[in-house]
C-alpha cells in the first residue's frame, strides 16, 4: 500500500490525476472504474482541465462506475448516472456508449447485479479503480458487515450513510434506502486501485481502514490485501495516523 499524503483537497485531486492520466497514457482503452461523492469531484476537474489542453485524450477508454441507487431514475440529479455525466463525462471526449453505470430502475436486483458482473468481465477486468472512503469505512456502496459480499449485489443502505448522503436529497426520507454495488470482490480484482480521502471528518477512519485489522466490519480494510493500492488523502485526513 502506497501513501501519498497532500497538503490540501487540491494538492490530493491533483496527484489522483496524476496517476489516472498516466493510466489512460499508458493504455489508452482502459478500463477505468469510476467514482461519485464529493472526494473524486476535484479529481475529475484536474482530468477535465488535462484534457482540455490536450494533454488527455479519453476516446477509447471504457467506464464501469461501483455503484447506484435503487429506484432513482438517471435523469434524478442525485443519481449516479447523472453524477458521472455532469462532473464527467459531459466534458470529455468519451464515447458515452463506452460509460456504464449500474441501472437503478431495474427492478430485478438479481438480473440487474448479474448482468454488471457479466460486462465488467467481458471488459476484461477493470485496470485502475478510482474509490471514496465512507464515514462508515464502505467502499462503493459496501456497508460494514459480517462478511465481505464478492460480487456486485444489491444493499440496504445504513442509516449513518443515509445521514450523510441527505444533504444533496431534500430531506433524509428522499434518499433512496437502497443500492446496487460492485462488491469487494469486484473491486478487488481491478488491477489497480486509488483511493481519494480529504477532509479532518475522514481522519479516524483512514486511520482504521488503512492501519487498523482487515475486518468486515470496516470494508476498507481489505484493501490492505491489494498488491497495487495507492491512498492520495490530504494532512487532515492523515492527522490521526500514528507516526
Ligand atoms: C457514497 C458513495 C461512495 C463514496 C462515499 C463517500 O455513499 N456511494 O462511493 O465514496 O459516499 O462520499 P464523499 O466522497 O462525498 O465523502
Amino acid at each position: 500500500m502506497k501513501i501519498c499524503v497532500a497538503k490540501d483537497y487540491n494538492e490530493m485531486s491533483r496527484k489522483a490525476a496524476n496517476i489516472i492520466g498516466a493510466q489512460v497514457i499508458m493504455k489508452p482503452n482502459c478500463v477505468l472504474g469510476l467514482a461519485t461523492g464529493s472526494s473524486p469531484i476535484g479529481t475529475y476537474k484536474e482530468l477535465i482541465k488535462r484534457y482540455e489542453e490536450g494533454d488527455l485524450d479519453f476516446s477509447q477508454v471504457k467506464s464501469v462506475n461501483l455503484d447506484e441507487y435503487k429506484g432513482l431514475p438517471r435523469e434524478n440529479d442525485q443519481s449516479y448516472y447523472y453524477f458521472m455525466n455532469d462532473n464527467f463525462f459531459n466534458h470529455i471526449n468519451i464515447d458515452k456508449e463506452n460509460t456504464n453505470v449500474p441501472n437503478g430502475m431495474e427492478p430485478n436486483a438479481e438480473e440487474e447485479c448479474a448482468r454488471y458482473e457479466e460486462l465488467i468481465n467481458s471488459l476484461g477486468g477493470v485496470d485502475l479503480q478510482l474509490l471514496g472512503l465512507g464515514h462508515n469505512g464502505h467502499i462503493g456502496f459496501n456497508e460494514p458487515a459480517p462478511q465481505f459480499d464478492k460480487v456486485t449485489h444489491c444493499v440496504d443502505l445504513q442509516e449513518s450513510t443515509i445521514e450523510a448522503n441527505k444533504r444533496f436529497f431534500a430531506s433524509a426520507d428522499d434518499v433512496p434506502r437502497q443500492a446496487y454495488t460492485m462488491g469487494i470482490g469486484t473491486i478487488m480484482n481491478a488491477k489497480k486501485i486509488v483511493v481519494v480521502v480529504s477532509g479532518e471528518d475522514k481522519a479516524e477512519i483512514v486511520n482504521k481502514a488503512f492501519f487498523g485489522p482487515v475486518t468486515p466490519e470496516v470494508p476498507a480494510s481489505i484493501l490492505q490485501m491489494h498488491p497495487d493500492v495507492t491512498i492520495v488523502c490530504d494532512e487532515a485526513a492523515y492527522s490521526k495516523v500514528a507516526r
